[in-house]
């Protein structure tokens, strides 16, 4: 009888794992994984096994996706110690403990587990983490192992980039040294947490890309980017830990982040069911900035030419070397500071914020009071708010050099120590008066049809010119339900695209101080842009055509 029971299961053994080895996810200390078997998660995502990668011999044991033609392996475990042959084996100590052994005998690789358990069992999720647990036990919480704490090149969704800050245990992503040898190379890609915290990639010491900080709903270096049909995307920052992670929007549209070694990129792929291949989604760096500190310190940097200006209120180092485009030695200030006679700050509008390294930040402590403090330390150099989700609430101070700054139309304002000689004044008192309200609501401004203006101006007929302010000629004009406007026609060197100018239209209306009076709108026709104010008869006319210059033109060099 027993006999014939160790013969049943030992022949039902062999059966499922010859055979029908796809249904199988799981691992028990009683089993072997060999080279050339395979566990397959539940709903058939991702599969387990032995790989050899590219032109190489050697054998590794990885995890790839399941169901698409092309083998894209997400994650290796013996990346440092390859296998010679199909000697190769995977088993699960009864410690929970597993390890990868070849000709039997010597370990290749192995986990470090302490954990006591009942039961263990190594099980391949849908989700590609391949995890130890005790028994049936699936808490996450719980797990006793995962690959997800390991990551190798690619990130998959769920999964955690970051540090556990009660232990220091950092998970980050190392790229491949190459297509066929996943062993890591100098490129990586994960939180830094000296100052706040931000996403870095970098190549051994250097720093090629970061995130910018986050606001409470974005990335400052893509603060909309969540926009996106494919997934979203959260930073978590507490006291125990912080971390970037993203999901998917729809469960079957398959998204992953990987570096590539030879571009020195953070990717994103999707996979196009149509193509049946990997289809770029993005890339980090990307464009005219991506590249960390293009513009030198206190260098800001634009996607168009040339690339990098200073900052407002400094000038390039040494002129020679900044002409010829050698923009690495920055900027400095145009006018000496004076802490102790008292300096000031100027906004240079929305950018993407410094680098964090030499930041300070309190969650709480609103736009004046971060003014306030920063003014009282010298070496503070800029402070903005953060944390759009609270009403913009948040002071982060920046202290020595701005680096890596970015003109980015959806992002920050920064406000940045110049001499006082310099400094905004209207800006500080819009600083005070904007105390209370949300800072970063979202003001909605009408785009008028270029045919509605036409008519309302009588195809801005000289009759209805009413002057000509520097930045181009004002009509008076009457809407077709009796609203009586005035129209600013900007000249057409610009060379804005409509929504940087809508964007500029949305910061200009929020500016705009009580006295003066009110932006309607704007209306884009080809490349000419227009400004629809509200028109006053009692008003004088400097108003329209120089009060708000002054506001437009701080806008304008704000975002140059
Ligand atoms: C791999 O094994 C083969 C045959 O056993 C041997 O000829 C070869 O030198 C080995 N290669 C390495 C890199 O150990
Ligand atoms: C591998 O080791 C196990 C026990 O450690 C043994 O039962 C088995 O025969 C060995 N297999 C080979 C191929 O040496
Ligand atoms: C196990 O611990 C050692 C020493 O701390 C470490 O070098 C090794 O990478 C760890 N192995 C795994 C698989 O984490
Ligand atoms: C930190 O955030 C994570 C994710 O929201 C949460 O699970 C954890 O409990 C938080 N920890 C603290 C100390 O708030
Ligand atoms: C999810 O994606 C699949 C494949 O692209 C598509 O067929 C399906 O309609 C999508 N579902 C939703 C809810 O968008
Ligand atoms: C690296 O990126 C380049 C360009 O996007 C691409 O052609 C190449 O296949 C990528 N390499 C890997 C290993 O994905
Ligand atoms: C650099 O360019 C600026 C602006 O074009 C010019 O005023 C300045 O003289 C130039 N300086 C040198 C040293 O070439
Ligand atoms: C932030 O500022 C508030 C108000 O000044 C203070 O009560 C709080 O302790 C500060 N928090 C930190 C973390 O410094
Ligand atoms: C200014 O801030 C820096 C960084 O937080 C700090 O080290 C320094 O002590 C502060 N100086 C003053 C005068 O508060
Ligand atoms: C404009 O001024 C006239 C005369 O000063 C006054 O009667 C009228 O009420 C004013 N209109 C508005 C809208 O302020």
């Amino acid at each position: 009888m027993e006999m014939d029971f160790h013969f049943y299961s030992a022949c039902c053994f062999l059966i499922i794992f010859s055979k029908v080895s796809t249904a199988i996810d799981t691992l028990s200390p009683s089993e072997l994984l060999t080279d050339g078997m395979t566990l397959v998660s539940r709903t058939g995502s991702f599969e387990l096994g032995f790989f050899t990668p590219g032109s190489s011999e050697n054998r590794y044991l990885g995890i790839w996706y399941k169901n698409i033609p092309m083998q894209t392996v997400v994650w290796v475990a013996n990346r440092r110690n390859p296998i010679n042959g199909s000697t190769g084996m995977l088993k699960i100590e009864s410690s929970g403990k597993i390890l990868i052994q070849v000709q039997n005998t010597t370990v290749v690789w192995s986990t470090n587990s302490t954990a006591r358990v009942q039961n263990p069992i190594l099980q391949l999720l849908d989700s590609g983490n391949l995890v130890v647990k005790d028994g049936k036990d699936s808490n996450p919480e719980n797990y006793i192992w995962q690959s997800f704490d390991y990551p190798s090149d690619t990130l998959l969704p769920e999964m955690k980039i970051g540090i556990d800050l009660r232990t220091g245990f950092h998970r980050r992503l190392t790229a491949w040294k190459n297509w066929d040898d996943p062993s890591p190379s100098d490129l990586t890609y994960g939180i830094e947490l000296k100052g706040n915290p931000e996403v870095v990639l970098r190549k051994g010491l250097e720093k090629y890309f970061r995130g910018g900080l986050w606001n409470g709903n974005g990335f400052s270096a893509a603060p909309n980017y969540r926009s996106n049909p494919i997934f979203d995307y959260d930073f978590i920052w507490n006291e125990s830990e912080v971390y970037y992670i993203f999901f998917l929007k729809n469960k079957s549209v398959m998204s992953r982040v990987v570096l590539n070694q030879t571009q020195s990129e953070r990717q994103r792929y999707t996979w196009s069911p149509e193509t049946q291949t990997w289809k770029l989604f993005s890339v980090q760096p990307d464009g005219n900035c991506g590249k960390y500190g293009l513009c030198g310190p206190n260098g800001n940097c634009a996607d168009e030419f040339p690339a990098c200006q200073c900052l407002t209120g400094f000038r390039p180092k040494l002129f020679e070397r900044w002409n010829s485009s050698d923009w690495s030695d920055g900027c400095i200030h145009s006018k000496p500071l004076n802490c102790q006679s008292g300096d000031g700050f100027i906004r240079i509008g929305k950018v993407k914020t410094p680098d964090s390294t030499n930041s300070w930040i309190n969650k709480t402590i609103n736009l004046k009071e971060c003014r306030a403090k920063c003014l009282r330390n010298c070496s503070c150099m800029a402070f903005t708010n953060l944390f759009v989700t609270k009403g913009g609430s948040g002071c982060v101070m920046w202290f020595d050099d701005l680096l890596d700054i970015k003109h980015q139309s959806d992002a920050q304002d920064l406000y940045i120590r110049v001499s006082a000689s310099e400094a905004d004044e209207v800006e500080d008192n819009n600083l005070n008066d904007g105390e209370d309200k949300d800072e970063n609501e979202d003001i909605d401004v009408a785009v008028f049809e270029f045919g509605t203006i036409a008519q309302a101006t009588d195809s801005f007929s000289f009759m209805n010119k009413l002057g000509q302010g520097g930045f181009g000629p004002v009509y008076k004009g009457t809407l077709a339900n009796g609203q009586e406007i005035a129209v600013k026609r900007l000249s057409k060197s610009s060379g804005q695209g409509p929504n940087e100018f809508k964007n500029e239209v949305k910061l200009i209306a929020k500016l705009q101080h009580r006295n003066l009076v009110r932006l309607l709108g704007c209306c884009i026709h080809g490349d000419e842009r227009m400004l629809v104010y509200e028109y006053m008869p009692n008003r004088s006319l400097d108003k329209f055509i120089f009060g708000m210059e002054v506001m437009e033109k701080r806008q304008a060099f704000g975002s140059c």
